[in-house]
């Protein structure tokens, strides 16, 4: 229920010109302008009228899980960082609405600035070209959103950003199956999807959802991640399994998706995070770097795989 201030029984904005006010350069555009009244299934014809191409853009993956607070952005942001150390031209998009945390994770305190043609620049961390969601509208606002609102900030972040020319755009989704995950397969063609899961059964239910998602989008699975799949002893090296064993790589197995690797649990890895210098970044040389390093080649021979035979799953 909204309860009316004093002085607040005038006309309300419109959602797009409270959207605006999160950034004092940027004019969110009403989902209505960009598609009218939006069926839930747009057809192929609106789809492709809706698309864009970001053709500068090699890869352009989202990381996604069914789950809330798995690690999707950890990984996201390491992940990215790997791909860089590796040689690789990549941006992050922090498409997170409800919770932006990549420009923490990143260390990232100002707003970007925007270009002569109204871009907006990305800033850069750690080799990494940055853009966030939460840098176009204070976190509040976002949390009430509904889809056409999301919708037009999510196009904005692919189309109105100067992204360049880029090996890879890895995209921090928020978690579970919504309106954002949507949003961003109508926008653009995604090269595919990455899920990120915990080996427990309840979060593997989860990645189920998420698979059956993405597969009613159209979207391949390029693999699946594992967070927190053993505790490592800082002291003696030695791995303890805390939660169930193996089970993201078993659950690849059945949905015959590649396993892209293991990340261990480990406190370095959270406060790394924390304090915006992410391990990868902060320790390349560290045990926990190697496992997102592993992660980094095995989506690369992937997608090499992929295009070598110019076909990725579409579960
Ligand atoms: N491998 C790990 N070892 C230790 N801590 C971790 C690890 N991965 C993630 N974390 C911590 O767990 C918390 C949740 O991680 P993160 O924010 O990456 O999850 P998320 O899936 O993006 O969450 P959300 O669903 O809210 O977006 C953070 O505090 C992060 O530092
Ligand atoms: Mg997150």
């Amino acid at each position: 229920m909204r309860f009316l201030k004093k002085g607040d029984d005038k006309k309300p904005k419109s959602e797009a010109e409270q959207a605006a006010k999160g950034h004092p350069d940027l004019k969110v555009i009403s989902g209505s302008q960009i598609s009218g009244q939006r069926p839930q299934q747009p057809t192929q014809q609106q789809q492709q009228q809706q698309n864009i191409t970001l053709p500068n853009i090699q890869y352009k993956i989202a990381v996604a899980s069914g789950k809330g607070g798995v690690g999707k952005s950890t990984v996201a942001t390491n992940l990215a960082i790997s791909l860089a150390n590796a040689g690789a031209a990549v941006g992050l998009m922090d498409a997170d609405a409800y919770g932006p945390s990549i420009p923490t994770m990143m260390g990232i305190q100002e707003q970007p600035k925007v270009s002569p043609e109204r871009k907006l620049i990305p800033l850069v961390r750690h080799n990494i070209k940055l853009m966030s969601i939460g840098f176009m509208v204070p976190e509040e606002q976002a949390m009430i959103w509904r889809g056409p609102m999301l919708h037009s900030s999510i196009r904005q972040l692919l189309s109105d950003v100067e992204w360049g020319e880029l090996d890879y755009l890895i995209i921090d989704l928020p978690p579970g199956t919504g309106d954002v995950a949507l949003s961003l397969t109508q926008a653009i063609p995604l090269t595919g999807a990455l899920i990120v899961t915990t080996p427990q059964d309840v979060a593997l239910a989860d990645v189920r959802r998420g698979v059956a998602m993405f597969e009613r989008l159209g979207v391949p699975i390029l693999g699946i991640i594992e967070n927190m799949s053993y505790f490592l002893c800082p002291h003696c090296n030695e791995k303890t399994e805390i939660f169930r064993k193996d089970g993201g790589k078993n659950t690849s197995e059945r949905f015959g998706v590649a396993f892209l690797g293991q990340i261990p649990l480990d406190a370095e890895v959270c406060t790394a995070g924390d304090i915006g210098v992410p391990i990868v970044a902060g320790h390349p040389e560290s045990p926990q770097s190697e496992a997102f390093g592993t992660v980094a080649q095995e989506l690369e021979t992937v997608l090499q795989e992929s295009g070598d035979d110019d076909e990725l799953t579409i579960l």
